[in-house]
This record gives C-alpha cells, structure tokens and sequence, in this order.
C-alpha cells in the first residue's frame, strides 16, 4: 500500500482551511481535490494550495476521483448526502462534527458505513485538544481516584460569526446543544461513558430572532453513578471557551480549550500543624483548539493499517444521540433516554 493518503476536501471556507493546513502538516498526507459550491471560495483555495484545478460540485468531483479520502467540511445540514455519497463512490471519508442534525440521518450515515469497505471518522476534534487528553489520562490512571461528578460547556458568542446564515436556516434548525453543544457532550462521553438518562431546560434571552433556543442546560446521569452537567450558550458574551471540570474521590481537575495550563487539586497535610489544604497544581499543556493535524495524522494511520479506527460513524451518532436527547428533554420537560447505535 502507499504510504502516501491523498485528500479532498469539500467546504473549504473557515474549517476547511484548519483541516488543509492539517493535511499540509502531516507527512503521510497530500491535498489533491478541493471542492466549494461558492467559485470564489474554491478558486481562492485551489490557488493557495498549488492546484491547478478546483470543483464547485461535489458529484464531479467523486467522479473525478484522484483522492483516496474525502475530508467534508460544509455545513451540518449537507454532512449525510455528502457522507453517503463519498462512501458509495468508494472513498474514505473524514467528517466534520456533528456527524448528522437528526437521528435518522446518523443511521443513514452508519448504515453506510457498514457496507462499505472504506474508513468512516468523525472530527470531533476535542479528543486532540492537549488539556483534554492529559484530563482523560489522569482519570484513566487514577489521579484524583473514583470520578463522581462532571461538567463542561460549549460557550461561544455567534452574532460574532460572519455568514451565519445555516447555522439560523429556519426550516432546518441547528440546535445549539447538536451543532456546537456536541463538543462537550462528545468529551464528556469520551471521558466517562454514555450516559443513560439527559434532563434539560432551554431558553432564548439572547440570540432572539435566531430560530432556536440559545442556552441550554442539561444535567446528564453516566454509567457506575457518576453524575455530570453541559451548559451550551451561542449567545453569551465571553470568548469561546469549554471550560470542563471533573471531581474524583481524591482530587479534582479543572482545564479547557483556550489555557496553557490545566490546575490539579488535592489533599496537601501540613506535617507541623496536620492541617490540610487543597493546592493547587498547574500542569503546563500546549494550546491548540482545533488540533486537526492531529485528526489527520490519525486518519493516514487508520488508511495505512497503522492504528484501528476510533472516532468511527457510530461513535460520532452517540454523540447526537446524546444532544437529540438533550433538545427533545428540553421540549417535552421530560427526562429522556438516548437512543444509541451499534
Ligand atoms: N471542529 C470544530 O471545532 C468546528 C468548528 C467550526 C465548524 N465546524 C463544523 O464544520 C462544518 C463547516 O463549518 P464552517 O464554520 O467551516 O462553515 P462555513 O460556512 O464557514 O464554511 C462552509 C463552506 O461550505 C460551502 N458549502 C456549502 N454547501 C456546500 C455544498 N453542498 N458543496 C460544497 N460546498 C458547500 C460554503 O460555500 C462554505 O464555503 C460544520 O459542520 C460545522 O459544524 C467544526
């Protein structure tokens, strides 16, 4: 097999450049297509990246081919006919969170996915966050013992966001808590499992002439007892930040997206007087938000044989389950239990 991945990427304006800067920074990788529906977009792009040719359709550019890996980076609403798409002409496909908006759409997705031979991962790019890795290897070797409580958020201002347009399409709503929300559903499902029941509360005191709630609050029950929170606002004024909070029996780790550094407490006894205090440690980690080099490093690893697929399309809908869960909660004042894939 060659050692060399050759990528396509399709949706190439503010993601899509993350990811070609990826795909620029990984040894095993090479951007060969890239495809936008706006001809400026796609000129521009093709351009910068030394191609001498560009597509706006998507199904052109399948056809043409000359890629082994489709990277699709447009917006949620267009992820399941593309993804389909990509994996029935016969490519792998990287695709970007959320996997689908609805639950019917992740099971097309998965579905697909299973009969295809090609590789299917979802970007859900918190997993390569450097503070988030370091807190899930801390609990998962015991640093601050038995884990009993967990929170984290996704808080972003979108009237901020330029071109905002899908992500406010009145007909096909993008739920904050699946759009944006699945960042913290995601890393909190990562670290301490699917949780079985989601209760929320929603409301709209912000973003009021978008079509949907902007805050959201859910309080989520997790396998062996743990219990946990996820507040997502698109609204709030305050820089984007997922600043996430796990409590174990013996310490407590704070740290988010946007820090250098993560803060460790635990017990500290004072020898001459016995009396204890918590201190703080602050273990130093690497910036990098949106680590999509690390994404598609381990996306040439899986092509190549090298590692087993992790992210998969059934990973990425139990995370939308877990949002669809919280949004349908949110509406009914009921608590509801995600519906999983296998
Ligand atoms: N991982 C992250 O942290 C992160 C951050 C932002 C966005 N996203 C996700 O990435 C995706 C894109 O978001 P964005 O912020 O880059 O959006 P964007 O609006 O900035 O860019 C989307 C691009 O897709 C193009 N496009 C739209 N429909 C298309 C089609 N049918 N075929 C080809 N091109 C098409 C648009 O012209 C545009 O250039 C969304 O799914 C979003 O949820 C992920």
């Amino acid at each position: 097999m060659s050692e060399v991945v050759r990528f396509a990427v399709v949706g190439t304006k503010s993601i899509g450049r993350n990811h070609i800067e990826g795909i620029h920074k990984t040894k095993e990788a090479v951007l060969t297509a890239v495809c936008d529906i706006r001809e400026d977009v796609a000129k521009k792009t093709a351009e910068k990246n030394g191609l001498d040719h560009y597509f706006t359709d998507f199904d052109e550019m399948l056809a043409a081919g000359g890629f082994d890996c489709v990277v699709i980076c447009t917006p949620d609403q267009c992820h399941t006919e593309q993804a389909v798409k990509a994996l029935e002409a016969g490519y792998h496909v990287l695709c970007e969170k959320p996997l689908a908006m609805k639950l019917e759409e992740c099971q097309q997705i998965v579905d697909a996915a299973k009969k295809s031979d090609k590789y299917f991962m979802v970007g859900q790019v918190c997993r390569y966050t450097p503070a988030f890795l370091l807190m899930r290897d801390m609990v998962a070797r015991g640093d601050i013992g038995e884990v009993f409580y967990v929170e984290s958020e996704y808080a972003h201002d979108y009237s901020l966001i330029k071109d905002a347009e899908w992500r406010k399409d009145p007909v096909y709503l993008r739920e904050p808590v699946v759009g944006g929300g699945c960042h913290a559903m995601d890393l909190l499902r990562w670290i301490v499992g699917d949780p079985t029941e989601v209760f929320a509360y929603s409301n709209r005191k912000v973003l009021t002439d978008w079509p949907v709630d902007d805050c959201t609050i859910s309080v989520l029950k997790y396998p062996n007892d743990v219990i946990g929170k996820v507040m997502v606002s698109i609204g709030c004024k305050r820089p984007y930040t997922m600043r996430t909070q796990i409590f174990g029996t013996k310490g407590t780790i704070l740290g988010d997206n946007k820090s250098d550094s993560i803060t460790l407490y635990k017990a500290f006894e004072y020898a001459d007087t016995g009396k204890t205090s918590y201190v703080p440690t602050q273990i130093p980690v690497v910036v990098n938000n949106h680590n999509m080099a690390a994404e598609i490093q381990d996306m040439c690893n899986v092509i190549l044989g090298k590692m087993p697929l992790e992210i998969d399309a059934v990973q990425g809908a139990n995370t939308v389950a877990v949002c669809r869960a919280a949004v349908e909660s949110a509406a009914t004042g009921l608590p509801v239990k995600p519906h999983y894939f296998k």
